[in-house]
């Protein structure tokens, strides 16, 4: 028979409590039974518990027993919050819960998070996507006790130059720098090492393919740290006295029409959309579904 509890799977941002999302606090506030993962979830964030809530930290626990607690508590109708780091859909090992949730016919909902990857992004000051630099986002890991799956080995994916995001690699910086540069990025790339993003003693490191590894084996950073590799996040693109060309967006130029705004004429709201036009890449599509003068971008 269905249970009457709820199980949601909640992603709790970096570590900072500030980026839960308020649907993430709301969830934490009032659910009966808490298991965070304590290894990269600030115990903060867990304190949001009512009293009387149980909480559990899950670093010690095996699936089993994650899933004897929440099946349990959602059998006698309580609402369980299983907390991860970043988003859950990024290594969460979520599928496996969700499985389990499947087959007991468990109501379940997951809470999206702000992504290590995101989080890190903002403290550098990055747009990972920038045109003419990179318009493409990899996020991957290096090779380790979980093998990858054929095509997705770093040498593979470094064929495309694009900005790569490498999780739970940080340890093996020497060879991932190493592999990247044989596979033909530039030993100049830059590289970003953030580590705890979000956290009192976050550190980032900058460097190239060429010095990375040095510098993160000097700051003894063995885990909990992303390391994002390319153009995008080189700090030279921030300077507006550099010399290094950079592309604007189409999607603010003056003279540039998309959807919805016309090029010259500033917003188009009751402008007649048959003379608009596919151009560079911003699909004209029939009426939008949100009234234009609500849509920023
Ligand atoms: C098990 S994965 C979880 C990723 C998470 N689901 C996310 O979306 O960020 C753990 C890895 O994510 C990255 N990570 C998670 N939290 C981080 C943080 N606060 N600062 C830097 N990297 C972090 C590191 O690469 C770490 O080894």
């Amino acid at each position: 028979m269905p249970s009457q509890g709820k199980v949601y799977i909640i992603g709790a941002g970096p570590g900072d409590p500030e980026l839960l999302t308020l649907k993430a606090k709301r969830i934490i506030d009032e659910a009966d039974v808490i298991i965070y993962a304590d290894s990269l979830v600030p115990a903060e964030i867990a304190r949001f518990a009512k009293p009387g809530a149980a909480v559990y930290g899950s670093k010690d626990m095996a699936l089993p027993e994650i899933m004897d607690v929440t099946l349990r508590a959602v059998s006698e109708g309580k609402i369980v919050a299983r907390i991860q780091s970043g988003d859950p859909s990024l290594y969460g090992a979520t599928l496996e819960q969700m499985r389990i949730l499947e087959r007991e016919q468990v109501d379940y909902e997951i809470i999206p998070g702000v992504s290590a990857i995101f989080a890190a992004a903002a403290v550098l000051k990055a747009e990972l996507t920038v045109p003419e630099v990179s318009q493409t986002v990899i996020m991957t890991r290096a090779e380790g006790r979980v093998p990858m799956p054929e095509g997705e080995a770093l040498v593979d994916l470094a064929r495309h130059q694009s900005t790569l995001a490498i999780f739970l690699s940080v340890t093996r910086m020497f060879r991932i720098a190493n592999q990247l540069q044989e596979a033909g990025y530039s030993p100049d790339t830059p590289v970003a090492v953030a580590y705890r993003v979000g956290w009192p003693d976050e550190q980032i490191i900058r460097g190239t393919l060429a010095d990375i590894a040095g510098k993160v084996r000097d700051a003894k950073i063995t885990l909990q740290a992303l390391i994002i590799v390319g153009k995008a996040v080189g700090p030279e693109l921030l300077n507006p006295d550099s010399t290094e060309q950079v592309a604007v967006s189409h999607l603010y130029s003056d003279d540039y029409t998309h959807l919805y705004r016309r090029a010259g004429q500033g917003s188009h709201a009751d402008a007649d959309r048959a003379d608009l036009y596919e151009a560079g890449g911003y699909e004209v599509q029939p009426e939008p579904a949100t009234p234009a003068s609500a849509v920023s971008d």
